[in-house]
């Protein structure tokens, strides 16, 4: 066991690491290097172990009663963010995040309404929405990672005329570019919003993920910003997604909204996720801080050893999540070089393709792992090359 001020990230062994029986290892051969799907290579936090452990022995293990993970976040978020908007009465409980997504997007949109996302985006905005059947519409991000004002405006004013609901699904922190939008950005990204009547559902699930010294500005804090709706949970930060649970947030403007939805989407987070989601947000800063410094880290490595091993691929190093996207269009190996990589240098990492346009050449790699695994992928990525 290590102490939570211990960088998590080096505490386990691959031998370790490939007993778990989640879905990054349990996918590919034993022989693959799995640097994909948004798990860390990470011990739990201390914490989150304790309130774990103490649910098993009470067998606390039945539905999930009270405000306490909401309290626990409105306490992180004056804490880490200075926010302290961040009220109790307008939150709920949902099983995870994306399920809370389509809940606001169900409250807040139609059948065959737009929903507008920033590609290159996380595949499954693409998915969830489809599925819920609202269309996907696309206002990229801008060639530096950041959200281009003028496309999202543009789209907005295109939704606006072809009537209908729209909605705009913000990731913030940006999944797979780590970018963290400026308090500027989400002002004007308001005031485009209200303007062409545009409800905005941000997903702020890597929030806890920010570089030391960067701040991560909650789209709710923002002027102009009363009728959004957020969803935040612990679940990226400390590696929690087997333990299901999340928080819808609505503003001031939004709260109506939010208070109809259905009283039976609370019964669907785990009672025990709740219970670790809350002693994350409580309890586990100590580990949080370690695990960002082990970040930073990792993405100063993987920059250095891709100028020193793999100089034609691209890496603008965001400042959130434990993602890196990296064009290798100059690689010369297609629109879905991941293939390459699995195939020839045993290595998984997602392939760019699923993210929506812009993604074709890419490819997004997890650097929520050991330095050595980090220093072997790009060895294993590079012989492909040669
Ligand atoms: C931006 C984003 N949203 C949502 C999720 C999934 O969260 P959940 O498991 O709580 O639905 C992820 C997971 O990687 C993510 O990166």
């Amino acid at each position: 066991m290590t102490g939570d001020t211990d960088n998590p990230l080096r505490a386990l062994t691959l031998a370790q690491l490939r007993r778990r029986t989640s879905m990054k290892w349990r996918t590919y051969p034993e022989d693959v290097l799995p640097l994909w799907v948004a798990e860390m290579d990470v011990p739990l936090a201390g914490p989150v172990v304790r309130a774990v452990t103490e649910a098993m022995e009470r067998g606390d293990t039945g539905y999930p009663s009270g405000t306490a993970y909401a309290e626990a976040l409105a306490g992180f978020a004056g804490e880490r963010w200075r926010w302290d908007g961040l009220a109790v009465e307008r939150t709920a409980i949902v099983p995870d995040v994306m399920l809370g997504v389509v809940e606001m997007l169900k409250l807040v949109t139609g059948p065959g309404d737009p929903v507008i996302v920033n590609p290159p985006v996380y595949p499954p905005f693409y998915a969830f929405v489809t599925h819920l059947d609202r269309r996907v519409t696309e206002a990229p991000l801008g060639p530096d990672l950041r959200l281009d004002l003028a496309a999202l405006e543009d789209v907005f004013r295109r939704c606006a005329r072809g009537g209908g609901r729209a909605a705009y699904l913000l990731c913030s922190p940006h999944n797979p570019t780590g970018t963290v939008h400026t308090a500027g950005e989400l002002t004007a990204v308001a005031a485009l919003a209200e303007r062409y009547g545009v409800r905005v559902v941000a997903d702020e699930i890597h929030a806890p993920l920010v570089t030391p010294g960067v701040r991560f500005v909650p789209y709710l804090s923002v002027p102009g910003a009363e009728r959004g709706l957020s969803l935040m949970s612990a679940s990226k930060g400390w590696n929690l997604a087997g333990l299901k649970a999340a928080l819808a947030v609505a503003g001031p403007g939004a709260a109506a909204d939010l208070a109809r939805m259905p009283e039976e989407v609370g019964h669907g987070p785990s009672h025990v996720g709740v219970l670790a989601h809350t002693a994350a947000l409580r309890d586990g800063t100590a580990w949080l801080d370690a695990l960002l410094a082990g970040l930073d880290d990792n993405r100063r490595l993987l920059t250095a050893l891709l100028a020193e091993r793999l100089p034609g691929v691209v890496h603008r190093a965001g400042e959130a999540t434990f993602l890196a996207w990296l064009d290798c269009r100059a690689l010369g190996l297609g629109d879905d070089p991941a293939e390459t990589f699995l195939g020839r240098g045993r290595v998984a990492v997602n392939s760019g393709l699923p993210f929506g346009t812009g993604g074709a050449g890419h490819v997004r790699l997890n650097l929520g792992t050991a330095p050595e695994v980090i220093e072997e992928a790009v060895r294993r990525m590079a012989a492909v090359l040669s």
